[in-house]
């Protein structure tokens, strides 16, 4: 944290509440609004004379003018800190917010105490100092991929699963809240969700949370997506960080479900992710998406070794050959899986296949999945798991259960 106070300039783009931006920035002595603008001009002005350490862009959706002020502003004073303060995420908006220079975007509405530790976050990591990390060794995977049908849901659901046959402590998220499916894969009665999480009274600890994650067989603990697509507007961004940063302290891993795209929770989740999984499918639309979500999350400064890219639909004849695919993604994939029968009728039983069918070829490759995530220590942690049962004391435990 800095030891002097931050002085942000604010440019207010056309159709933006000032006053509703002004109250959601820090109130504390440690930073200051120093300037409001509205044009480039003045703002590249201010700039000039070295009076801000940052620059805070207020938009009210995609804004060509305001990418012409990040573009402008990153090549006058290439070290200023750049913040979008965006409401929604319009198409492409985001994107092309970062590859014009924004160092992060935060998405209004927003309490202060967010803002601020956003903002302190940034300064922090451009000082060369560590973000905050989380003490222990626990996991944030966070799944994604630009495009409905490819596999997501299979693929969180099945990584979970493997997971917790290796002994992991695991939560799984559902964060696709209209549409929500992970509780129909791993056949689970949407009992609680985390709308009536949402919808609950009081301040959020280990032992209110518990009480709505659902348990599947595997011991994976799981929030469920909100019954009705109405409900999901009640799920905040707030919400998403607290109860992230509950489960990190209470499991091995946390894995997110998400939905198709770049959407404000699907960016908070990335932001809170130790690891992202990018799940594209072998068809050339799919490819190209799955392109542009891989070089979103480099201009998000995603570090790439911390990315897991997965082919899914792998050895499907559709001409499409694997070099192909290296070409266009830049990259081989680290994991394939390949189009079977048996996946939609393990899906529509609620059975993962990595339980239906461990033998089969998907279930091994979301196992090495798993290995390749957990590393050497997902081994160790297997080998106990699977000890002879006389070694029952040393054992690990799956919330109370042994396993
Ligand atoms: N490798 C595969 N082989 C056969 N069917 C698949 C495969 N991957 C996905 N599917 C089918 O496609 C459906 C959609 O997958 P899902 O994981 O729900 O996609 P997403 O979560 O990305 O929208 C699944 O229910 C399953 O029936
Ligand atoms: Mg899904």
């Amino acid at each position: 944290m800095p030891s002097r106070p931050v002085k942000a300039l604010l440019a207010i783009e056309p159709g933006v509440d000032a006053e509703q931006v002004q109250a959601s920035l820090p109130a504390d002595s440690d930073f200051n609004v120093v300037g409001m603008v509205a044009g480039a001009e003045d703002a590249l002005r201010w700039l000039r004379d070295g009076a801000a350490d940052m620059l805070l862009v207020a938009c009210a959706g995609y804004s060509d003018r305001a990418l012409l002020l990040l573009d402008a502003v990153s090549r006058q004073n290439p070290d200023l800190a750049v913040v979008v303060l965006g409401h929604g995420s319009p198409n492409g908006f985001l994107r092309r917010a970062f590859e014009a220079g924004a160092d992060d975007i935060i998405m209004l509405p927003s309490t202060r105490d967010h803002v601020r530790f956003e903002i302190h976050k940034l300064l922090a990591r451009r000082q060369g100092a560590e973000a905050p990390t989380h003490g222990d060794q626990s996991r944030l995977v966070c799944v994604l991929g630009p495009k409905g049908g490819t596999g997501k849901t299979l693929t969180s659901t099945n990584l979970a699963v493997a997971l917790a046959q290796r002994g992991q402590r695991v939560a799984l998220i559902d964060l696709d809240l209209q549409f929500g499916d992970v509780a129909l894969c791993l056949g689970l009665p949407p009992e609680k969700t985390v709308y009536d999480l949402a919808q609950s009274p009081g301040a959020l600890d280990f032992d209110k949370l518990d009480a709505f994650l659902a348990t599947h067989s595997s011991g994976v603990r799981t929030l469920i997506a909100p019954r009705r697509p109405d409900q999901a507007s009640a799920v905040g961004a707030e919400l998403l960080r607290e109860v992230y940063s509950i489960l990190r302290a209470n499991f091995d891993w946390v894995v997110v479900d998400t939905p198709p795209g770049f959407t404000a929770e699907v960016i908070t989740s990335i932001d809170s992710a130790s690891d992202v999984v990018m799940v594209g499918m072998l068809d050339s639309l799919s490819l190209k998406n799955t392109k542009l979500g891989l070089e979103t999350l480099e201009l998000m400064k995603y570090d790439p070794d911390r990315i897991f890219l997965l082919l899914n639909r792998a050895h499907s004849r559709v001409g499409i050959s694997q070099s192909d695919v290296e070409a266009v993604l830049g990259r081989t994939p680290d994991i394939f899986i390949p189009s079977d029968r048996e996946i939609p009728r393990t899906v529509n039983e609620g059975i993962p296949i990595v339980v239906a069918r461990p033998q089969s070829e998907p279930a091994e490759a979301f196992g090495r999945l798993a290995d390749l995530l957990g590393g050497p220590a997902i081994e160790e942690a297997a080998a106990v798991a699977a000890a002879p049962a006389a070694n029952g004391g040393s054992r690990r435990r799956l919330f109370g259960r042994k396993v």
